[in-house]
């Protein structure tokens, strides 16, 4: 059938979409250019966005995650004071809101049922909204004012990967150019970024490796990482327990001794994040704390650590815009782990790629 067609040589939408994130991102970049190659959104977004004096980003699932990474990119390239909300909380949490807030609802489908019913809430309190979203025409896409497309091109596998990665680009532009003294030049950054992805996705032997090693046999598995690296592992540990079914969970690494070290024993997985200079001899010393209480450490960082740690190392990329390449080996990793354990990678059970009821 045709899907088969589109799924080429994969064995799975899902290895076919990882791959796809570099040309993905690449698309984008043609696709927010000016007529002087420059990186542009239009102009009714950036005065938007100029106007507001809050974001409030809404969303679910990945699109969530992407979130937390967007609040970090608009408010310390942009200085934009953001908030991210999980949408079926919303209705019942709504925050106090700012004078004039402006609310972006990032979705891969756009018809995330928990997402429109915030929408419906905040367009009878009468403020504006912009949707991210990788369907032209869904609904967030037709009952927001404002729209920005992810340009990934369909995504089949209920896991999402190439969404999310294009989520956080969509958004590292949107940040750069509503700021008027943008020091970032972000079109070479993000050009090296789909790079360093192909580099990434082409060591698919290290990630099977890994995975065969320390996840497939374990009931559970940690992610600890600091900053946006903290981000990168929430959305690693819903990769793995959505396809694998392996219990996992993101953690900030400083936070671990003050509950979740109680949970590691001999060889309990640890992955640990590391791309942001400043944290990262702190997010090394929890390295050691977990070592020296069993635990087995594969690292995905930016630098070599000690031979003794199993590591994923990432090339260099400007450091706000690491979580778009950190991603890579956690999903890799995450597929392999789902491959060796039998699961039905594309369809897990009890999942649906849009949800469309609250
Ligand atoms: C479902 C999917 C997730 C997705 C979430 C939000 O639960 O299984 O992969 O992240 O919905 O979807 P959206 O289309 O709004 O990004």
């Amino acid at each position: 059938d045709a899907s088969d067609i589109e799924k080429g040589t994969y064995p799975h939408y899902m290895l076919k979409e990882i791959d796809e994130q570099p040309f993905v991102l690449r698309r984008i970049i043609a696709n927010y250019q000016d007529e002087n190659g420059k990186l542009a959104v239009s102009s009714e977004i950036v005065n938007a966005v100029k106007e507001a004096d809050r974001l409030y980003i809404v969303a679910c699932g990945t699109s969530y995650n992407a979130g937390l990474v967007g609040k970090s990119l608009l408010e310390n390239i942009s200085k934009k004071p953001t908030e991210v909300h999980i949408s079926s909380e919303f209705v019942y949490n709504t925050p106090i809101l700012s004078e004039k807030p402006l609310f972006i609802f990032i979705s891969q489908s756009g018809e995330t049922a928990d997402s429109r019913a915030v929408l419906v809430k905040i367009k009878e309190m009468g403020y504006p909204s912009i949707a991210i979203t990788n369907v032209k025409g869904a609904t967030l896409y037709r009952e927001t004012d404002y729209q920005m497309l992810l340009h990934a091109g369909p995504e089949i596998a209920v896991a999402s990967t190439k969404a999310y990665t294009a989520q956080i680009a969509v958004l590292s532009i949107l940040a750069c150019t509503i700021e008027d003294d943008c020091s970032f030049d972000m079109l070479n950054e993000l050009s090296r970024a789909a790079s360093v992805m192909e580099g990434l996705c082409d060591n698919k032997e290290l990630y099977e490796n890994l995975a065969k090693e320390y996840l497939i046999e374990s009931r559970n598995c940690f992610y600890i990482g600091r900053h946006v690296d903290y981000y990168t592992c929430l959305e690693a540990a819903l990769k793995l327990k959505e396809i694998s079914y392996i219990q996992a969970e993101g953690f900030a690494a400083g936070e671990l001794k003050h509950g979740t070290i109680a949970l590691i024993e001999d060889n309990t997985p640890v992955v640990a994040i590391i791309t942001q200079e400043k944290i990262n001899l702190n997010t090394r010393s929890n390295i050691k704390e977990v070592k020296a209480r069993g635990a087995a450490v594969i690292a995905i960082s930016m630098r070599r650590l000690s031979a003794e740690t199993d590591q994923i190392i990432i090339d260099d990329v400007h450091e706000k815009l690491t979580p778009l390449v950190s991603a890579i080996p956690a999903q890799l990793l995450a597929y392999y782990a789902a491959l060796y354990r039998d699961c039905d990678i594309d369809k897990p059970r009890n999942l649906a790629k849009s949800v469309t009821v609250e």
